[in-house]
């Protein structure tokens, strides 16, 4: 077994968009299990644009300390275990964070240790069966409510929150405009996802190409971005429509609220009698069975394809994380760091 662990430590809280010099590689001792522990390889990392929010304040998670590892969601192998709950070889899921081994007790920042279901790939773990997927279902079904012939926008369209919910939109009957940055990614929209239409929000005018595919509105707004794309959703609202406020990456990377692109036309909701209304995928945790479950049967129906952008190397947290940022990820980001099985203790 290797005997050096690296751990990429915060070093200093991000002011605009993140940089190397944010982050520490610290090298030390591959740490020991005690009683009742057991010790993970880290084998892929998810890296989630709310990472932004938990290197820079207290949120709905406290911040990360300076000095502590960055905190992320991951898939690993136990390799040596005294936890009765907890075989070597298992392949188990929490959020370890960007270290290459971490001993655990069992619970981790944002809930249990889970083994990886059988039959379930690592990248499906972390991705339409982890928080990204549970996150489009149940902000798209219980928070936007569409019903079959509603028009639904999703902005951050080829993204990996996106991509499932014009999926999910889709096969739930609905017609889908995707919002996207680049020709690429919205012909990708379009032709891989199955959307009706997607605008590229790099060269179009938003507001006038929802009009222009919705003439009566959208019912139903997944909001990713914010900014100006919220504001030219908010110009298109169909009569009661629902505005799903799952994120607002454009404004992730603003060193203050000064900075923050304020939301001007408001009063439409008022105006369409329409709901805006925010969620926490955390607070879904008793009902991810049931996610899981819709997910699993539109995989198995052909209607739900799962894509997911695989950078490699340990070295390469922080460039990766930059990616979500740079828009340069199709489909979930994630990093592999190595491949089970490995051996065990
Ligand atoms: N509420 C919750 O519980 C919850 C849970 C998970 C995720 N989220 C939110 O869901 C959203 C999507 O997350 P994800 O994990 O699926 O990430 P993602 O969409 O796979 O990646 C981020 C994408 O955002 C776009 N982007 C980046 N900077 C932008 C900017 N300044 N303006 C417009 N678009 C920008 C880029 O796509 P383009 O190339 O198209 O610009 C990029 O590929 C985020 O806002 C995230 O915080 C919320």
């Amino acid at each position: 077994m290797p005997d050096t662990n690296r751990r990429w430590l915060l070093a200093s809280r991000p002011q605009g968009m993140i940089k190397d010099s944010d982050f520490r590689l610290d090298e030390g001792p591959v740490p020991e299990p005690g009683e009742g522990e057991f010790l993970v390889r880290v084998t892929y990392l998810s890296f989630d644009p709310t990472q932004r929010g938990w290197l820079a304040a207290d949120t709905y998670l406290p911040a990360v300390k300076i000095g502590a590892p960055v905190r992320a969601g991951a898939i690993g192998q136990v390799i040596q275990s005294n936890h009765p709950g907890f075989k070597p070889g298992q392949m188990v899921q929490g959020t370890f964070g960007w270290q290459e081994y971490v001993v655990s007790k069992g619970m981790t920042e944002t809930g249990p240790v889970a083994p990886v279901r059988a039959g379930v790939s690592p990248e499906q773990a972390l991705g339409v069966f982890g928080v990204t997927g549970l996150t489009a279902w149940f902000g798209l079904t219980d928070v936007g409510q569409p019903k079959a012939g509603d028009t639904v926008l999703v902005s951050g369209a080829a993204g990996a929150t996106g991509s499932v919910v014009v999926q999910v939109a889709k096969a739930l009957g609905c017609k889908v405009i995707g919002i996207a940055g680049g020709k690429d990614k919205c012909a990708w929209v379009v032709q891989v996802a199955g959307a009706d239409a997607c605008i590229d929000y790099k060269s179009e005018n938003v507001a006038a190409e929802i009009k222009a595919h919705a003439p009566k509105g959208v019912n139903v707004v997944f909001e990713n971005v914010g900014g100006e794309i919220l504001e030219a959703a908010l110009m298109n609202l169909a009569l009661r429509a629902r505005i799903v406020l799952c994120g607002g990456i454009s404004s992730y990377n603003a060193e203050d609220i000064s900075k923050m692109h304020g939301l001007r036309n408001y009063m439409q909701l008022t105006v369409m009698r329409a709901r805006m209304e925010g969620f926490i995928i955390l607070d879904y945790a008793p009902r991810w069975g049931e996610g899981v479950a819709g997910l699993g049967k539109l995989i198995a129906e052909g209607k739900l394809k799962t894509v997911e952008d695989v950078q490699h190397g340990f070295e390469n947290c922080p460039a990766t994380l930059r990616r979500l940022f740079e828009g340069k990820n199709v489909g979930k980001q994630l990093l592999k760091l190595t491949a089970p099985p490995l051996p065990v203790v």
